[in-house]
């Protein structure tokens, strides 16, 4: 299939390029650079030993859009393209609403005006709200979003519920993604944040390539084993394993359908800690700091539904994510800066 990957040089996407290719898929790629660069695409095309074709162009200029349609006999989008800082999200709020929903609305509009029909969405576990007890179900209604981020997921759920309900041509795969981190094996690819990372992973790996000083942990008196929190971490190649099935099960139906793709299993901040020293064979300097605001206690996926529907589920454990983690880190100190 010729795949269309809307924001598919940032971390999850440029995974999900080098799995879909070496799955015998055609990938092309739009993205703005807002949060990623052409280097990542290069270097996806030296570990798959092809070009991708791919286009520097925001997804929310329907005209370019438009023209990228034509040019290529695209069969599925998937839509990754979006502002993603929790954060960032609450001091701007009208421009996460801005581009999210407005690239979800384009992508539908050119879609529809190029006759493609299958849609897979990059959603995030945080729709869940803070009202769903973990494991989290796909049948569970979704709850009250603590940012502008998580909403626009929300509201682009809807959005792309609404459309599938509308047209019955249109098949929409929902994936709720829980915590991914992890690298390409070989090191070349993997996430580079720009300034002070949110996410605990990349923290950890600038921790230990010194570019910070020592990891912050976020609340040490919660109601977990540890009194850290709980989280579904998954390995971005087994993320990008699932696209490959969701890409495949897109076509052969309509409608909307909604999956987590998690591991099932949660990991606290201390074991995600423990476990890359380990790894690594290293140590780590951490404190135990005040809670961090919005951060629920646990949060993990009940992965069954992937596994029925897709015939996915992970298979790195969290040794994998550290190791990679690492290996990424260490052989790029400055992300894809030289
Ligand atoms: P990322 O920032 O690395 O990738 C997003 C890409 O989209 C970037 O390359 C960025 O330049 C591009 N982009 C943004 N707006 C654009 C626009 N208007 N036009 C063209 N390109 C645009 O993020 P990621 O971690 O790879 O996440 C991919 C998707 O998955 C996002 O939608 C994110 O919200 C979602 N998600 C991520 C996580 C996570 O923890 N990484 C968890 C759940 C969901
Ligand atoms: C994980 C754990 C922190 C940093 C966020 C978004 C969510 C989704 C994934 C997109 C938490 C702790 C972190 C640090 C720490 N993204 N932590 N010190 O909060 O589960 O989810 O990213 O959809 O929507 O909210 O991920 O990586 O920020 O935090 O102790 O310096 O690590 O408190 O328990 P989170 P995270």
């Amino acid at each position: 299939m010729k795949v269309l990957l809307a924001g598919g040089a940032g971390y999850i996407g440029s995974h999900t390029a080098l799995t879909l290719t070496e799955a015998g898929h055609e990938v092309i790629i739009v993205d703005n650079y807002d949060n990623s660069c052409e280097e990542a695409i290069l270097r996806v095309e030296e570990l798959v030993g092809k070009k991708i074709k791919h286009y520097e162009a925001d997804v929310k200029d329907t005209v370019t859009l438009d023209k990228i349609f034509k040019e290529n006999d695209i069969d599925c989008v998937i839509h990754f393209a979006g502002l993603k800082a929790v954060g960032e999200s609450v001091v701007k709020p009208i421009e996460y609403y801005r581009n999210n929903i407005d690239t979800t609305l384009s992508l539908l509009e050119t879609m529809r005006a190029n006759d493609v029909h299958n849609f897979v969405f990059s959603s995030s576990a945080t729709v869940y709200g803070a009202e769903n007890d973990s494991p989290l179900y796909e049948t569970m209604k979704k709850g009250t979003c603590t940012n502008p981020y998580g909403w626009t997921k929300w509201m682009m759920e809807q959005i792309l519920t609404d459309a599938a309900h509308a047209d019955d041509k249109l098949s929409v795969v929902l994936l709720r993604y829980f915590n991914p981190i992890g690298a390409h094996e070989s090191g070349r690819i993997g996430e580079d944040p720009t300034g002070i990372p949110n996410n605990l992973m990349p923290y950890v790996t600038q921790t230990a390539v010194g570019i910070r000083d020592h990891l912050t942990i976020f609340g040490g008196d919660y109601d977990t084993p540890d009194g850290t929190c709980q989280r579904d971490y998954i390995h971005v190649m087994d993320l990008a394993d699932g696209h490959v099935k969701a890409v495949e099960y897109a076509a052969t139906r309509k409608g909307v359908d909604i999956i987590n793709l998690g591991t099932g299993t949660p990991y606290s901040v201390l074991d995600i800690v423990h476990a890359f020293e380990k790894a690594n064979n290293l140590k780590l300097k951490y404190e135990i700091g005040p809670r961090r605001a919005g951060d629920l206690a646990v949060c993990y996926s009940n992965a069954d539904k992937a596994k029925e529907v897709l015939g996915w589920e992970a298979k790195r454990n969290l040794e994998d994510m550290c190791r990679d983690s690492w290996n990424w880190q260490k052989n790029n100190p400055n992300g894809y800066k030289k």
